[in-house]
């Protein structure tokens, strides 16, 4: 009865210019170790649920991706969207879909672009999650234990009582920086992992309570579903979605959100900065492939694509990188910039 929803279909363009809209970064091989972020977390889940139960939801510009990565998915696994319209729709097909074969699913919603070092510990988190979500009515979501005033994530603030999975009092998606410090110095709350469990009732429940259109566009896909009118059917609802996530549409506003916190060694992965802290270091904190010689260079990350040798000499803290045919040089927590060097870069390849 468990299910695993991979959402595949957002354009991470922090990491510019690796991660571009025609390849974003759940399709690299962030990490440098021989696989990419997708292939990472299907194969997570592959240890632990039936290959068939494994859904990945992106949007179709990525399919050719989706099968280069992913060898042998089935059909029935790749739910195919026409639009990016954030992850409410996206979570609305593959649970109104799912419910239609099996009302009785519990699923696990999971980014398929996020680092998660301590697999045993996810695994049994999410065990824990799914049997109780499969139990109660409850939206269940990971909490990270949270480290700096991120304004990139929700924040959750719950009452501290001795239960495993415990009942949420606020969900506050992607505060402004002030509300985030105040958050992180009253030591009240955790970050939303965006990884969560919940039983195919509960979800379409709130759908129907908060977001009643999407409920009424994919509940009229019942007898379309595993069928092959599915796509025509999809490709016309998603004319009609609203463009908001999950967080907004529903996580802050239901009231049988729950938390389970755990230590899963998390990342997002969201910018140049956090991934420098992740990747191996050589002794003088530099992130850098054996083609890159340093000179006097400290706390770098680079990243090259077609050079062969790429030298750096006085440089402290900068990011270089280089893909196809594009090269940035830049402070490696220069996140904002890189944000409005895309937006103006019109040619973004
Ligand atoms: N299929 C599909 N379609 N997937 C999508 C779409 C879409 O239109 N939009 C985004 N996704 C995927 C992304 O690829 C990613 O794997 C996941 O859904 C989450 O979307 P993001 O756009 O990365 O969300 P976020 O990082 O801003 O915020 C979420 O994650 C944070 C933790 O990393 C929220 O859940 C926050 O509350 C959370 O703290
Ligand atoms: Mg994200």
């Amino acid at each position: 009865n468990n299910y695993v929803i991979i959402m595949a279909g957002g354009t991470g363009t922090r990491l510019w210019p690796v991660s571009t809209s025609k390849k974003p970064k759940q399709f690299h091989d962030l990490l440098g170790v021989g696989k990419t972020l997708l292939q990472m977390t299907y194969e997570r889940f592959l240890a632990k649920f039936p290959k068939e139960n494994i859904y990945i939801v992106t949007n179709k510009e990525y399919e050719g991706l989706i099968h280069e990565q992913i060898e042998g998915i089935g059909s029935q696994q790749l739910l195919l969207e026409p639009y990016k319209r954030n992850t409410a729709p996206c979570i609305a097909y593959a649970a109104y879909k799912i419910a239609s074969k099996n009302p009785d699913a519990s699923m696990v919603i999971a980014p398929a672009d996020h680092l998660i070092l301590k697999e045993d510990i996810f695994h049994q988190s999410i065990a824990v999650a799914l049997d109780s979500a499969a139990k109660n009515d409850q939206l269940i979501t990971l909490g990270m234990h949270p480290n700096r005033p991120e304004t990139g994530y929700g924040y959750i603030q719950y009452i501290p009582d001795s239960a495993t999975i415990k009942k949420v009092k606020t969900f506050t998606e992607k505060p402004e920086i002030g509300l985030a410090q105040k958050f992180i110095e009253s030591g009240d709350f955790v970050w939303n992992a965006g990884i969560f469990v919940w039983s195919a009732k509960s979800i379409i429940k709130a759908y129907e309570d908060f977001l009643p259109d999407l409920a009424e566009i994919f509940a009229d896909g019942k007898s379309q579903y595993f069928s092959t009118n599915e796509s025509l059917f999809v490709n016309k609802a998603y004319t009609q979605c609203v463009n908001i996530s999950i967080d907004f549409g529903i996580m802050e506003k239901a009231e049988n959100v729950f938390v389970l916190l755990t230590d899963i060694g998390w990342s997002d992965l969201g910018n140049w900065e956090s991934l420098h802290e992740i990747r191996e270091k050589d002794n003088q904190e530099n992130a850098a492939p054996q083609n890159v010689m340093s000179f006097n260079a400290t706390g770098n990350i680079v990243t090259t694509d077609k050079s062969d040798l790429v030298v750096i000499q006085d440089l402290h803290g900068f990011l270089v990188a280089e893909q196809d045919g594009v090269l940035l040089i830049c402070k490696k927590n220069a996140e904002k910039e890189i944000k409005e060097i895309v937006n103006s870069v019109k040619t973004e390849k």
